[in-house]
């Protein structure tokens, strides 16, 4: 854990110009620099960092922050990696916060397995390629494959020794005590004597994403059927299966650039693709892909390419984990080899410019494919035909964008010859069932459900009218641009008929509002703000900007750069902005109540819609009931007095 105090040197050490210019050639222009955005492709540069202020902001894709901001997007790291990498640029030590017992001995644990596992990948890189052994056996054989020597190396591949116990006895010698050994599933303990779990196989060390080794495969080299292909590390403290993705580490910084990210079965696969020149490929290692690995890859794209040898049973075992891709809201191509070829066998056998060809011009849609190969199954049987259909608009519902949604079915009614209306019938079918069992789903009246016996159109699920956040984000805008600004607004005198006009800042009215209506934010992000505003409201200092864009939690400082970079004249031919945000400040006064308005009308429409749910689960004659009722009855009222104000508002 870093302390506060340290992220807060970290911040006041870092300067923007000099974190984002070890990426981007930046050029002075006035009191900013200039340069090419490093997120976006842009030919003339938009993306503007401004010394002063700490921050930049691309005014082509929109992208702002502070330099921990920066170094998290650019490089990928989490929070902690930023902060340590700036500590390291500023030469500032963290001196880390003194973890509690437990959570030292699982620091102490972890850096254990690291090492030891760092300490493996070299003792087997070494038997590969200097021990008469591993040349003879494990270097020829990845020579024969065709692997050259850089990607063997750039790999760090290894060998590991016939012999029982030659790891376990080099690990002791150099200190490593057995807890680690065994933990990491480097050494097994059996009957109180210690051996390798790998050996006489080629290794091949699985890294995380910032590229230390975490587990190891090992390949076999004889063809005894009776032995697995590949031995793998067991699961430990470091390396989690489900979470990991071979290559992920030599493939980030490709998978970004490419914007797509390719996915194959193997090992080898992965290898032999990057001796091709295409580097932003990894593996699921022979298992399906887990959620937490769909999550990993759309950190970095929305775009997966799966690659398929030609084996009909293996794709089709592998359709239920492409559904989850889908309904993550990721875009699938599938690249089909011919017949009898891989990844790996392919790119050994063709140029790389041919393989960069093949998989260019092969991909094709994952609905698409999957549609035409389920359709040559069915051979006209209408039965097997109609549980196609289904199997295949079930894959659509998935999909949770409402635009892409219908061009799948109009590309899927070509392909099967049914008509684009049936398949959208069916699919308005699927969505219904799905929002009727969604949770959040709104019930209320005012939002009627269409009617089921007409054709609907394409449709959109209705949105979640217990989702404040957008509110809640204007709220703090508002808070943000104009917190400190002052109106008048009217107070009652001890003269009736007599009003008077005192003056009071926008932080003031509305944390004061909001905390007589008791309303708390549904975003942490949202609440952190609001509450140093009331803090400073109460304390009579508000915070500043620089409080906010450089605040210890990285959610914080991302927003209030987005919402503040507006009105930063970052770019002289930005005047777009300051018109509409001066023009906004017109009536500061009314900007407040609105955003106040519009927040709390939400909330009590959510809090309705909570209410009614709960009555349907409830018995009629229940005193319950009768309770709720009567509070439905008192936030509709409130609800049309909020509604009556807005109203004015608006059209006033
Ligand atoms: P493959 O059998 O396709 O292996 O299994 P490969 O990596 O392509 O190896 P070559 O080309 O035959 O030498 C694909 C992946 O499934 C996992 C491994 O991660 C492998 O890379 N696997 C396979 C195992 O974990 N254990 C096995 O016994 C077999
Ligand atoms: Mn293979």
């Amino acid at each position: 854990m870093i302390p506060k105090d340290t992220i807060h040197s970290i911040m006041d050490a870092a300067r923007i110009e000099e974190v984002v210019g070890d990426f981007v050639q930046l050029k002075r222009r006035g009191v900013n620099l200039l340069g090419l955005c490093p997120f976006h492709n842009e030919k003339t540069p938009s993306f503007t960092v401004s010394p002063a202020k700490g921050i930049y902001k691309c005014f082509g894709c929109g992208k702002a922050g502070n330099a921990v901001n920066f170094v998290m997007e650019h490089e990928k790291y989490s929070y902690p990696e930023a902060l340590r990498y700036l500590a390291n640029k500023y030469g500032i030590e963290i001196e880390e916060q003194e973890p509690d017992p437990e959570e030292k001995q699982l620091e102490t644990d972890r850096e254990g397995l690291f090492s030891v596992s760092n300490f493996a990948q070299k003792y087997f890189t070494d038997t590969l390629f200097e021990t008469e052994e591993g040349k003879a056996i494990g270097l020829s054989y990845f020579l024969e494959r065709g692997f050259r020597e850089d990607i063997i190396r750039k790999f760090q591949l290894g060998f590991s020794p016939t012999a029982w116990d030659a790891f376990t006895n080099h690990a002791r010698q150099n200190g490593y005590p057995e807890k680690y050994l065994v933990d990491s599933g480097l050494s097994i303990s059996k009957d109180g004597r210690m051996y390798d779990r790998f050996r006489e196989r080629v290794m091949f060390p699985i890294h995380n994403l910032t590229g230390k080794v975490i587990g190891f495969g090992g390949r076999i080299l004889t063809s005894d059927k009776t032995k697995p292909k590949y031995v793998n590390s067991p699961e430990s403290e470091i390396y989690n299966k489900s979470k990991s993705l071979y290559g992920i580490w030599l493939a980030r910084n490709t998978i970004v650039s490419r914007d797509n990210c390719f996915l194959v079965e193997g090992y080898t696969d992965v290898i032999s693709l990057h001796q091709s020149g295409i580097e932003n490929v990894v593996a699921s290692s022979g298992t399906s892909l887990t959620t937490d690995q769909i999550r990993l890859i759309s950190r970095y794209t929305r775009n997966i390419t799966i690659l398929y040898d030609g084996d009909t049973a293996g794709i089709k075992a592998s359709f239920r984990g492409i559904d989850m891709i889908l309904e993550q809201g990721m875009n699938v191509k599938v690249v089909l080899f011919p017949d009898g070829e891989d990844p790996d066998s392919y790119s050994r056998k063709h140029s790389s410019s041919e393989v960069e060809a093949f998989l260019a011009t092969e991909a094709s849609d994952f609905i698409t494919f999957k549609t035409t190969l389920l359709l040559s199954e069915t051979k006209n049987d209408p039965i097997k035909k109609a549980g196609l259909v289904h199997d295949i608009i079930q894959t659509i519902s998935l999909i949770p964008d409402p635009i892409i949604r219908p061009l799948y079915i109009r590309e899927c009614s070509e392909i099967m010859g049914i008509a684009e209306q049936t398949l959208m019938n069916e699919l308005n079918k699927l969505l219904r069932k799905k929002r009727s069992k969604d949770a959040a789903a709104p019930e209320e009246p005012e939002e009627a459900t269409p009617d089921t016996s007409i054709i609907a159109p394409p449709q959109e699920l209705a949105p979640d009218i217990t989702d404040c956040s957008a509110q809640e984000r204007d709220l703090i805008r508002v808070l943000m641009l104009y917190g400190t600004q002052k109106f008048n607004i009217p107070v009652e005198t001890e003269i009736p008929d007599l009003v008077e006009y005192s003056a009071i800042s926008v932080a003031e009215y509305i944390c004061n509002d909001l905390r007589v209506n008791q309303i708390t934010f549904d975003l942490p992000v949202h609440q952190t703000i609001f509450d140093a505003f009331a803090k400073g409201v109460d304390e009579g200092s508000l915070p500043d900007e620089k409080y906010f864009t450089m605040h210890s939690d990285p959610e914080v400082t991302q927003l209030a750069i987005d919402l503040l970079s507006v009105k930063y004249e970052l770019s002289p031919g930005w005047e777009e902005i300051k018109i509409y945000v001066s023009d906004e400040s017109g009536d500061i006064g009314k900007l407040s109540e609105k955003a106040v308005l519009s927040l709390v009308h939400r909330k009590l429409r959510a809090m309705i819609h909570h209410n009614q749910r709960e009555m349907k689960e409830l018995d009629h004659n229940s005193e319950l009931w009768v309770d709720h009722l009567s509070k439905d009855i008192f936030l509709k009222k409130a609800l049309n007095e909020i509604s009556r104000k807005l109203g004015r508002i608006l059209n006033g």
